[in-house]
């Protein structure tokens, strides 16, 4: 059966909107409601005993996976390797005994990522796949096959396989923490409390919708955007600024907002709007003095938080958009919204064309 835009302009809108139901969906089969627990695919390969991951990937599927390696090193404490599948190869990386690969990909048909998993089958890695199309090339090579299910993404810009796959991740980190005897099952109960949240969370972002298209037009008018995140939410900014790139043409960088010093700072002047993501928390205070260094210059900042962190940096801001007060875990899957809908409605603004967006392919299939 076709699949139709429905009442959006777009299939891109049409998935950010969708978020709320595919992730409640992923979810759902893999985690236990009954004890609110942590249930994986059954497996035949003991995930205890992995010393350290590599994790493979292109385009927004190599944030999800950046984000993870946060996850997997601050709950599971397990080393994690990380590349884009076009480095990995050639840089001849040193693989463990018996270690695990994971690849993530929306289609699970990217030649340099499925080029990478046969290398690393090859060397004798388990493979696991965090893939969104179960017929695909990645989900028949797997050993470990983690299904995420966004259902058919149409959109050249991932969106709804972005937020999937970091709750498949989320719910493996957690559970590798278990596994390792790092996290009780108290507080595995209480990391699954927080995930099921998420849809809901999800759903209060998206609530944000036309105050962001209200803002279109102070970031469409830009030659250069610079998105600032720290943390996990370091990988957002970067999926922000790829966002923004694909669909609206405007140049822009994602950069860990203590790096910002150290370059992008030299640019910045009353037409290169900062897009700030920082939820209230440890890491909080660090980026505000971040946004002072970006105002002292004329810098115009968009600033994305929650209440807490609007009220204490907000003022002077070009804009703030106001998110859900959320626990750190799963601040990536909401912030996610906020810049996917940023990107949308500055390219409906620019009118270009959202869902074919020029030089780009959904799946791109050579390497
Ligand atoms: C292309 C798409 C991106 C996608 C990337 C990786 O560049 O335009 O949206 O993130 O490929 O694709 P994959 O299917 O492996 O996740």
């Amino acid at each position: 059966t076709a699949i139709e835009k429905g009442n959006y302009r777009h299939f891109m809108q049409k998935e950010i909107f969708e978020q709320p139901t595919v992730v409640a969906q992923t979810l759902q089969s893999y985690l236990r409601q009954a004890d609110n627990s942590i249930a994986l695919p059954q497996f035949d390969f003991d995930l205890s005993r992995v010393r350290r991951v590599t994790i493979v990937a292109c385009g927004t599927s190599y944030y999800a996976a950046m984000v993870a390696k946060y996850w997997f090193e601050q709950f599971a404490r397990i080393p994690v390797d990380l590349d884009v599948a076009s480095e990995f190869r050639y840089r001849e990386p040193v693989l463990e005994d018996g270690g695990l690969a994971l690849f993530i990909s929306q289609s699970g048909e990217t030649a340099d990522t499925l080029a990478a998993l046969r290398h690393c089958k090859e060397q004798g890695q388990t493979i696991g796949v965090v893939v969104n199309v179960p017929t695909s090339t990645m989900a028949r090579e797997a050993d470990l096959l983690l299904p995420t299910h966004a259902g058919p993404e149409i959109g050249v810009a991932s969106t709804k396989a972005f937020t999937c796959q970091l709750a498949v991740l989320s719910a493996l980190a957690a559970h590798m923490a278990v596994l390792k005897g790092l996290m009780s099952p108290e507080e595995e109960q209480r990391v699954v409390e927080h995930l099921l949240e998420v849809p809901a969370c999800l759903n209060s972002a998206l609530d944000r919708d036309e105050e962001i298209a209200g803002m279109a037009h102070l970031i469409a008018p830009a030659r250069d955007v610079l998105y600032l995140g720290r943390g996990p939410d370091f990988p957002l900014a970067m999926e922000g600024a790829l966002k923004l790139k694909e669909i609206s043409y405007i140049h822009a960088e994602g950069y860990a907002s203590g790096e910002m010093k150290h370059g992008p700072i030299a640019l910045i002047d009353e037409h290169v709007p900062v897009v700030v993501l920082a939820p209230s928390g440890p890491l909080f205070e660090k980026t505000v003095s971040n946004m002072e260094e970006v105002r002292a210059r004329g810098g115009k900042i968009v600033l994305i938080s929650d209440r807490e962190g609007i009220a204490e940096a907000g003022e002077g801001c070009m804009a703030t958009i106001e998110m859900p007060r959320v626990h750190p875990l799963i601040a990536p899957i909401v912030y996610a919204i906020p810049v996917q809908l940023l990107a949308y409605h500055t390219a409906c603004l620019k009118g270009t064309d959202v869902d074919q967006p020029r030089n780009l392919a959904k799946s791109v299939t050579v390497e």
